[in-house]
């Protein structure tokens, strides 16, 4: 999959932004000159929305209509809108919804913002959420079922006129959907360490482990707490995750330098799982920071190599002479 032709205007300190792409496209700028935004602006294309958080302003004029489009494969048109508050999405002139972007356009982003996010238990389940919707899309139903049934049994919990049976029915619901996804947890993770060290071990001798073990609800009588305390204790961000490199946990031991690789590593590992089905396009903002000249050389070696569209943004363009150079 290969996204061409992208257009801005009046998106963050862009005015009007044409820019053509290639395979491998290398985003070179001076601090301020707009190499994040890009980053930003081509996934909220291929995403429907943003990676930051909902207040920062996409808008440069917030007066103005902004317009975020794309075609894809030379045959398909994205077209993102927002004007007065509103977001309009549309694929091939026809309205459409975020997840239908998701769907159609896979991308993966490799940002500070993921890097922050690394030892929040939330994103690395998305992660590995992500490596099982690539078999079975079964999961990302159970998910959406999950959350609503949680929205539902909340209500039930907070209200006054407390009906037990209908709580009871729905709090066994959510213990096994919660069994259920985190049984695919589980395998999924179990790829992960099958095929993540073959990347890292391109950078470091270290070996990486992770160990997922799901929260055991068995024991106590939860929903007796629950009705007690009348918040819910349940949830799937309670299942135990550690990322053990040389066995130690990263988030106590690695280095930076150490930890932005692993990242980078699971997070090409599961860009490989996606290739044997459809070829994400990869989105990666400030990988140099923290490299030393080694890694930077061998990740954008292992990059470069893979049969994925890459927009990388970089302050020094020496290293990717032979790319399409894209200068802000
Ligand atoms: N909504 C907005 N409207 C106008 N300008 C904006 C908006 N949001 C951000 N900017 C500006 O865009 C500029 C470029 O930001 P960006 O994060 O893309 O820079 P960068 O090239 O990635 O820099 P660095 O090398 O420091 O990471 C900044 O000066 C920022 O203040
Ligand atoms: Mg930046």
């Amino acid at each position: 999959m290969y996204i061409d032709n992208i257009f801005f205007s009046n998106f963050k300190n862009f005015e009007l932004k044409n820019i053509k792409t290639d395979k491998i496209n290398i985003i070179h700028g001076k601090n301020a000159s707009g190499k994040t935004n890009t980053i930003e602006g081509i996934y909220t294309i291929l995403n429907g929305h943003s990676f930051k958080s909902k207040n920062t302003p996409l808008q440069k004029d917030i007066t103005k209509k902004t317009v975020l489009s794309a075609t894809i494969n030379n045959t398909q048109n994205i077209y993102v809108e927002i004007y007065k508050g509103k977001k309009n999405l549309k694929l091939n002139t026809k309205r459409a919804t975020a997840l239908s972007f998701k769907k159609n356009f896979p991308s993966i982003l490799y940002s500070i913002d993921s890097f922050i996010s690394f030892k929040d238990k939330k994103y690395l389940f998305s992660l590995f959420d992500r490596n099982i919707f690539i078999d079975n899309t079964k999961i990302a139903n159970m998910l959406i079922e999950y959350k609503k049934l949680i929205r539902i049994k909340k209500e039930a919990i907070y209200s006054i006129n407390k009906d037990l049976e209908f709580i009871k029915f729905i709090h066994e619901k959510v213990l096994n959907l919660m069994r259920s996804i985190s049984t695919e947890r589980v395998k999924s993770v179990e790829i992960i360490n099958s095929i993540i060290n073959k990347t890292l071990n391109n950078f470091t001798d270290k070996q990486l482990y992770i160990e997922y073990k799901p929260y055991d609800y068995g024991q106590k009588n939860i929903l007796k707490e629950e009705l007690l305390k009348k918040r819910l204790i349940t949830s799937l961000n309670k299942d135990k995750i550690n990322i053990l490199l040389n066995n130690k946990d990263i988030f106590t031991y690695a280095s930076i330098g150490e930890k932005k690789i692993v990242l980078l590593s699971l997070i090409l590992s599961i860009v490989l799982r996606y290739n044997e089905k459809i070829k994400p396009i990869l989105l990666i903002d400030d990988l140099e920071g923290d490299l030393d000249e080694d890694s930077k050389n061998i990740s954008f070696k292992i990059i470069k190599e893979l049969p994925n569209q890459l927009f990388l943004t970089t302050l020094g363009e020496y290293l990717y002479n032979d790319a399409n150079i894209i200068r802000l």
